[in-house]
């Protein structure tokens, strides 16, 4: 174990099979950017403390300039025996510049070191997904303003329900999905940064720095909002990232119920949607068929990023304080997870800006049973109490079914033998228009009340 960072005190090597286990650089070699980043700043403090001359800070920093700049080229040669990316760069530091690149370690430990470099990568990421996942809000809201007169049936329990306007259900739905959802979605994104956003480095590999180093100047320099509180805390610290898979994997949830709905729509059955070429796929035996992958997809990584998250926190339970090796597996959670959700919020958004609605079938699926409720609140207004209208409506649509004939087309004779209250105004009742346009009250699917919602959303996508 010689030539390891820390080989000194080893007399024999490390059994090949726990080198492999051991190993991280196939994963973190994403980390090599911000490795070096929060190393040149770890250099300026050192020179500040004087553990660096001047020759020596400017002979680090070119050489780490110059790794740097192989890394941009895809030329970095990492190396077999290159336990992680820190490591691979110090190696890389050493034969550029020879012994001055052993001081650069000092009073660091790779404990500070990764976490830094782990927070340096999510402020940036999260805000890749930030970004994203706006995106697909106002393609939600600007196709909700457009299309704001289509009337679908909305459903519960997957039957069929009341009327809503098309727009209601992209704009926020019966169920925590779509747009609404996705603002808190973006909302909570904006928290975690802010826990993120505190630098741990300067915290060694528990006990802190012995140095005096200026974590300020660290601070600075790695442009975070503050500098943690407790050396042991800092480098122990995974909440953050256990915060960013439980949100990512909230919001893949919210993703997964849209691509659910938008599934059953786009079956011939329902009809209501027709995807894009451009997001589905055909079958190589049926010659027929168009398949909505895109949907199944995202449906699919929801389970994906879920199980990420279950592996953190299953890793952080029960763990000792500060540093234990069971803490690596965090990068790969966090690499495939920002991965997966820049994809897919960018296939929801294609698949949204060109999914097709049919608003023949949209209008034939309107059933004249979905006014049902629309019925008994016609008794309502006539002074019966809404329990009695309920019974009653309910008696109507009994009498229509052993008929075998819509409630729409039992006549006032029929109606008025379930209740005297029956008068031959009930036929404007069986008018989807109508039935929508009652639901005026804030959050509701009348045209006011939804145009409501879609400035509000135009407002709130402002701020985020
Ligand atoms: N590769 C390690 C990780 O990803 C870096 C930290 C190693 N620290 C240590 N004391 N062994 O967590």
């Amino acid at each position: 174990a010689g030539d390891k960072l820390w080989g000194g005190r080893f007399v024999g090597s490390t059994d090949p099979i726990l080198e492999i286990l051991n190993s991280s650089i196939a994963i973190d070699q994403r980390l090599a950017d911000v490795d070096i980043q929060a190393s040149v700043a770890y250099a300026k403090a050192l020179e500040k403390a004087s553990i660096l001359t001047k020759p020596e800070l400017e002979k680090i920093l070119s050489g780490l300039e110059k790794i740097s700049e192989e890394v941009s080229k895809g030329v970095f040669v990492l190396n077999k025996s290159d336990e992680d990316i820190h490591t691979a760069i110090e190696r890389r530091l050493k034969e550029l510049i020879g012994d001055a690149a052993g001081k650069l370690h000092t009073g660091r430990s790779r404990n500070d070191q990764v976490v830094t470099d782990l927070k340096l990568f999510m402020k940036s990421s999260i805000s890749v997904v930030s970004t994203h996942l706006l995106q697909l809000i106002k393609t939600l809201v600007e196709r909700a303003a457009i299309e704001i007169d289509v009337i679908l049936p909305g459903y519960t329990h997957l039957q069929k329900a009341q009327p809503i306007r098309w727009s209601q259900f992209f704009c926020s739905c019966s169920g925590p999905c779509h747009a609404v959802a996705l603002t808190r979605d973006s909302e909570r994104l904006g928290e975690i940064k802010k826990r993120v956003n505190i630098l741990p480095l300067g915290s060694g590999a528990l006990a802190g720095n012995p140095l005096d180093i200026d974590r300020e100047l660290l601070r600075s320099e790695l442009d975070f909002a503050s500098i943690t509180l407790n050396s042991m805390d800092a480098i122990s610290d995974r909440d953050y990232v256990v915060e960013f898979l439980f949100v990512a994997t909230l919001l893949m949830t919210h993703l997964s119920r849209l691509a659910e709905d938008l599934i059953i729509y786009s079956t011939s059955e329902f009809g209501l949607v027709t995807l894009s070429d451009a997001f589905t796929t055909g079958s190589s035996l049926m010659p027929q068929k168009k398949n909505p992958d895109s949907l199944e997809l995202i449906r699919g990584k929801a389970g994906r990023v879920l199980g990420r998250l279950v592996s953190i926190i299953t890793v952080l339970k029960a763990l000792p304080s500060t540093y234990n090796k069971d803490l690596q597996e965090d990068k790969e959670a966090v690499f495939d997870v920002v991965d997966t959700v820049t994809a897919v919020l960018q296939v929801a958004t294609g698949v949204i800006s060109t999914l097709q609605i049919s608003k023949e079938n949209m209008e034939k699926a309107l059933t004249p049973e979905m006014l049902a409720t629309d019925l008994a609140l016609y008794l309502v207004r006539k002074g019966m109490p809404f329990r009695q209208a309920h019974t009653a409506v309910g008696k109507a649509v009994h009498l229509a079914e052993t008929k075998g004939i819509t409630i729409n087309n039992l006549t006032l004779e029929d109606l008025k033998s379930i209740s005297p209250l029956f008068a031959s105004d009930v036929s404007q009742v069986f008018n989807v228009i109508n039935s929508v346009e009652q639901y005026t009250a804030l959050g509701g699917t009348a045209k006011s009340s939804v145009t409501t919602q879609i400035e509000q959303l135009r407002e709130l996508l402002k701020k985020l």
